[in-house]
């Protein structure tokens, strides 16, 4: 992080003890300098950093902006959006994730960002009764037994842009469409039910490669149609992996 603090001695050591205490870590990132917070354990020492990477080009410039990250876990797409700006920043996790909030935090005192994180669940959001010019939504909407419940709590709380971010079944890193007034107004006995290129999610019971926190997993065609379907447009479409997408939409 650009923020990161440099501890020497016993501060160091004081330091690193919180932090492993707080552990495990999702987010991967540099808390104080050389100290970073899960660079052996899953998913890999430069995640987030390659998904910021992604991500940071679709950003609006942050200045004054209200931001909101959904599920943020540690708290990375947070303490950045702040780092680059963001007149207000809100993380919120369903404490799902073990300690994150309680991480989250830690890692905002010590690098010293104005950021506020609460143990809040997605399908509370319009409780929150405030608008936000940004919304993160990544990695959250696949391990939700109410996706579209939590899309829509979302768009109410989003007044600008949505950066989506979801794993999918497997695609061609591009989104072919049939024509929506084809998948508007289907019949049941026409076939187009079955079009590989139908809009169509994978209830997923137990476990998908030995993972048990998947519910649902849509294809590119049917990231589309739910988004469109909660009132945002999709305005680009990056494809990091042939099983992921990342959806930068407005609120329409
Ligand atoms: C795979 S992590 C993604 C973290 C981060 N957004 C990212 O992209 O790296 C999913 C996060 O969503 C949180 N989560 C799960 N259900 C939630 C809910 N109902 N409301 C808010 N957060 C939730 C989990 O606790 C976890 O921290």
């Amino acid at each position: 992080m650009e923020s990161a603090p440099c501890f020497r001695g016993a501060e160091l050591q004081a330091l690193i003890a919180q932090m492993n205490a707080l552990g495990p870590w999702f987010h991967n990132f540099e808390i104080a300098e050389n100290v970073w917070t899960n660079p052996n354990g899953e998913p890999g020492p430069d995640y987030p950093e390659r998904r910021w990477l992604e991500v940071e080009p679709l950003l609006p410039d942050l200045q004054g902006l209200k931001c909101l990250d959904v599920g943020c876990s540690s708290g990375f797409f947070s303490l950045k959006l702040k780092e680059r700006g963001a007149q207000k920043v809100l993380g919120i996790d369903s404490g799902e994730q073990i300690r994150a909030i309680r991480q989250a935090k830690f890692a905002a005192e010590v690098l010293k960002l104005d950021v506020e994180f609460r143990e809040y669940s997605v399908y509370n959001l319009a409780q929150l009764a405030a608008q936000f010019d940004l919304v993160l939504f990544m990695g959250v909407f696949y391990h939700l037994r109410h996706p579209l419940v939590a899309l829509e709590a979302v768009r109410a709380v989003c007044s600008g842009t949505m950066i989506f971010q979801t794993v999918t079944l497997e695609h061609q890193k591009q989104l072919i469409e049939l024509k929506t007034e084809l998948t508007q107004d289907v019949s049941f006995g026409d076939g187009l039910l079955r079009h590989p290129q139908f809009p169509s999610i994978s209830f997923i019971e137990e476990k998908i490669d030995g993972d048990a926190s998947c519910w649902f997993l849509p294809n590119v065609q049917a990231v589309s149609a739910m988004i469109r379907s909660c009132k945002f447009e999709a305005v680009k479409y990056i494809f990091p992996t042939n099983r992921e997408v990342i959806v930068k939409c407005v609120a329409v």
